[in-house]
């Protein structure tokens, strides 16, 4: 059996106001093996980025566990959060966050250069990367001249350049139309298998989870598998 990168353990999220405690995520446990590709389908506002903000460390839950490549996810410092964030995760959001003032080869070194990657080091693996998602020929592009599909794709590509443990996706087809919701899919998916990524998608687009070795769904509150 495969180590396990991700691990949830009774994990309980309750957002509390004056008036009301509303529970959003219930008991909720799982793991995602190193390789695997998980899909957690639900409809909208069911706690799906709920859920992926408290493995990213941007919230905490409620109660129960969270561990990712060996980080305890609730009890890290600011210092330990940064670590996490930069050793472990790599994130893809429904909107891209592409610098519009850098091409789309330096958005993706950019991170590569945060890390602490010399120019030819990072160059070596966008170039590489952005082959991967089939827009080398976009490479010295900005952002404003692409589509939303190849921005997509370029957010991909710039999750994977650090080489992360774990990429989390939220809704990464969620801005698009049909034809470029399969094709950042085909594309997505290609390139997790290809370097063996592991990968957890959370979105209400269920087409998404044909591929996945896992498949959830979030109702009330709870993970039911599929
Ligand atoms: N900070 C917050 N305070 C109170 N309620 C919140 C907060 N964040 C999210 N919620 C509520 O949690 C529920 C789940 O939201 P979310 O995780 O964004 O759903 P999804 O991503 O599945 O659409 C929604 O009802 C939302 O209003
Ligand atoms: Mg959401």
């Amino acid at each position: 059996m495969s180590e396990a990168v991700l691990i949830l353990k009774d994990v309980s999220k309750t957002y509390a106001s004056s008036s009301e405690k509303l529970t959003i995520l219930r008991s909720v446990s799982f793991s995602v093996e190193a390789g695997k590709i998980v899909v957690i389908t639900g409809e909208s506002g069911c706690g799906k980025s709920t859920l992926l903000n408290l493995i990213g460390g941007l919230d905490t839950p409620t109660s129960g566990l969270i561990e990712a490549g060996r980080y305890q996810v609730g009890a890290l410092s600011e210092d330990g959060l940064t670590k996490y964030r930069r050793n472990v995760l790599g994130l893809v959001f429904q909107f891209h966050y592409l610098l519009r003032e850098f091409t789309a080869l330096e958005n993706i070194m950019l991170p590569a250069r945060i890390a602490g990657l010399s120019y030819p080091e990072a160059r070596e693996k966008a170039e590489s990367l952005i082959t991967d998602v089939g827009l080398e020929s976009r490479k010295n592009h900005y952002p404003t001249a692409l589509s939303g599909g190849e921005r997509q794709r370029i957010a991909v590509a710039r999750a994977l350049v650090n080489n992360p443990l774990l990429l989390l996706a939220d809704e990464p087809t969620g801005n698009l139309d049909e034809g470029n919701s399969r094709m950042v899919e085909e594309l997505l998916f290609s390139v997790v298998r290809k370097h063996g990524k592991t990968l957890l998608l959370v979105t209400h687009d269920s087409q998404l989870a044909r591929r996945a070795d896992q498949h959830y769904t979030l109702h009330g509150g709870e993970l039911l598998s599929v």
